[in-house]
């Protein structure tokens, strides 16, 4: 049976923390072997805000061996640098030219995003989502595994990818395949530290308020000390008027690998003193084996580059592909 094709990516902007990885990374890697998969690192998402160029190559290449230290398996997986495949920025422009503007300024983050940036807001911000779409449609993938945050790009993609086959293929004949969002319920929207209603984010200015997947032990044992919690003693899940509450409970239980039956009988008589060390603990061991994996691929960077390389060969026949099929239907000339 031919498996069904799985993409997605994030961008080289800052450490990885437990959003990124609960959310997104860990789906990729726990269903690997279910899927075809296309991973990629998004470095030209990471300049529609100010960037640092000298930080750029080396962000994108930390992010790659995260990628490999988290779990995923070359055998199963194609890792690949999005800046690589310049196929991505061709189709974008093809798409700008079929989505209607205010189809953009719509889109929530670039709302959120804009007004952190006052008045130099670039058109690559308002544009972030088609080029997203450009990186999804290009792969024809049937499941794209991400956090909550990103399911209104996932919409606006398959509005893009039907919109081009209801215009420029045949119904029988649809030229882009029109993808799923994979989002798992426990994990999808991991909150801050320092507020149980803010997701957590790499852009928050408080360090304290994220986990990253390269904090030390003691590190993680500080933020879990300092972190928001309630005055309430007894810790239950969804109770609406304790948000920490679930989002710390939740966390202890993706960590942790038990049920959420499990930590909820284990946590119902706890209070924070008791509750915060046992959190914190199962958090750095966790992360332990992704560190060690972490700094042993950092050691070994031409393994890192070699795994670059072949992604980028095999990805680039997939979406050279697409890249044909569209420019066909849009009626360009084939190069001589
Ligand atoms: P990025 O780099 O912001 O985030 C990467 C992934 O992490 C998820 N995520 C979270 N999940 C749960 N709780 C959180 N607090 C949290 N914070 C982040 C995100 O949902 C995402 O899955 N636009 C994308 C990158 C991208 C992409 C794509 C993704 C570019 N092209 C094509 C899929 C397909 C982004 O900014 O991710």
């Amino acid at each position: 049976m031919v498996k069904q094709r799985v993409l997605s990516g994030v961008q080289p902007t800052g450490s990885l923390h437990l959003g990124n990885y609960l959310g997104a990374i860990r789906t990729w890697v726990g269903e690997q072997y279910d899927f075809e998969n296309y991973f990629f690192i998004a470095d030209l998402h990471a300049i529609t805000v100010p960037h640092d160029p000298k930080a750029l190559a080396e962000n994108t290449f930390t992010l790659a061996a995260m990628y490999l230290a988290c779990g995923l398996d070359i055998q199963h997986t194609t890792i690949f640098v999005q800046s690589h495949i310049s196929a991505h920025a061709e189709l974008a422009w093809m798409f700008n030219c079929i989505t209607p503007l205010n189809w953009l300024e719509r889109m929530i983050q670039f709302k959120e995003k804009a007004v952190k940036q006052g008045e130099n807001v670039s058109i690559g911000l308002l544009d972030y989502p088609v080029l997203q779409a450009a990186d999804i449609l290009l792969y024809q993938a049937d499941l794209v595994p991400v956090g909550e945050d990103q399911k209104q790009h996932l919409e606006l993609t398959r509005d893009i990818a039907a919109r081009f086959n209801f215009q420029f293929g045949l119904p029988e004949q649809p030229i882009l395949k029109v993808p799923e969002p994979l989002i798992r319920a426990e994990g999808a929207r991991v909150m801050s530290l320092t507020d149980g209603t803010k997701k957590m984010s790499k852009s928050d200015p408080s360090e304290q308020s994220r986990i990253n997947l390269l904090d030390s032990p003691d590190e993680i044992r500080n933020k879990i000390k300092r972190c928001k919690t309630d005055p309430t003693r007894g810790l239950a899940f969804d109770d609406s008027a304790r948000p920490e509450c679930h989002n710390l409970l939740t966390l202890y239980q993706l960590l942790s690998g038990q049920s959420k039956e499990a930590v909820a009988a284990e946590c119902a008589q706890m209070g924070w003193g008791q509750f915060k060390p046992l959190f914190a603990e199962a958090t750095i061991e966790a992360l332990r084996p992704i560190q060690e994996r972490y700094h042993a691929l950092m050691d070994d960077r031409a393994q890192v580059e070699a795994v670059l390389r072949q992604g980028k060969e095999a990805a680039e026949e997939v979406a050279q592909q697409t890249l044909q099929a569209v420019k066909d239907a849009l009626g360009f000339s084939r190069s001589l």
